[in-house]
């Protein structure tokens, strides 16, 4: 496995391990779930590159007010420390960093090598000191190589949707996160209306996938109509969350019905 600080890539050959746990196992360790997972995977590493120009161009820059929200009802606060799980190039890492500070800690965790050198680029780049205290980790959200109650506060943008077993990712975050602390899981909202549903379905079609073309990633952006459909329902993700052991989980829909953002405290 491979912990990238500060645009420094330190293949360890040992799990990057904070709190002691599965140390000792090589970079071969670390494997995918499934042969699904592995496209997935590769699928995110493909997409890197244009990844947060895409974002931008096909939110009209909205993602960023949404990602403020996942961040800001996580519950963040100075000197905490936190976990942005699916972390892809950042975004939601950086956000934290600045609520919790340069006493705070955050570990930013992404299965793609490639998402993460971006990551660990876009830091290099930025000149706020509070940026030092994020650490970009090459891991499987199915198997989070942290001890129980360990963070803070979790959260998790466009991440749980791409992941192949919802469920025990919904486990691991239980696991991980002290009693009492919360997390904040933003997505695509698989809406149960039909009218907002059908504009998404349209919007996919007709906007999405035909400007995802022009940069030579058509079949990877159709993926994300299937990903929605195979996804859940505010309610069925608050289900998930208890089931898993939350004992409160509240989805809230954004953007018009369009994202939608789940609140589970442990
Ligand atoms: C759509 S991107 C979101 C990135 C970022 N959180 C954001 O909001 O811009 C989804 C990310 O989830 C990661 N991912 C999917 N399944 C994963 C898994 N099982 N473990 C770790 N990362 C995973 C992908 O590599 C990808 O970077």
């Amino acid at each position: 496995m491979v912990a990238l600080t500060a645009g420094i890539s330190v293949a360890t050959g040992v799990v990057f391990s904070p709190a002691g746990r599965r140390r000792g196992r090589g970079h071969a360790a670390f494997r995918c779930s499934s042969s699904s997972a592995g496209e997935r995977q590769a699928l995110f590493s493909r997409i890197a590159p244009v990844y947060d120009h895409l974002n931008d161009v096909l939110s009209l820059g909205q993602h960023r007010t949404w990602k403020r929200i996942c961040v800001s009802w996580s519950r963040a606060k100075m000197g905490d420390r936190v976990l942005d799980l699916c972390c892809g190039s950042g975004d939601l890492a950086f956000l934290l960093s600045q609520k919790v500070g340069l006493d705070g800690e955050v570990m930013a965790v992404d299965f793609s090598s490639q998402q993460l050198q971006t990551a660990a680029g876009r830091q290099e780049q930025r000149w706020k000191l509070c940026y030092k205290n994020i650490k970009w980790i090459e891991g499987d959200a199915l198997d989070l190589p942290f001890t129980d109650c360990y963070f803070d506060a979790v959260t998790v943008g466009y991440g749980l949707r791409n992941v192949v077993d919802k469920s025990k990712a919904m486990q691991e975050i239980y696991r991980v996160l002290k009693p009492g602390s919360r997390a904040s899981i933003l997505d695509f909202n698989k809406s149960s209306s039909l009218f907002t549903a059908s504009l998404q379905s349209w919007a996919i079609d007709n906007v999405v996938v035909p400007l995802a073309s022009g940069y030579g990633l058509t079949e990877e952006y159709k993926y994300l109509k299937s990903s929605i459909s195979q996804y859940l329902t505010g309610e069925e993700l608050e289900k998930l969350a208890k089931e898993a052991g939350f004992c409160a989980a509240k989805h809230y829909e954004l953007g018009g019905g369009l994202m939608g953002n789940l609140v589970a405290t442990r």
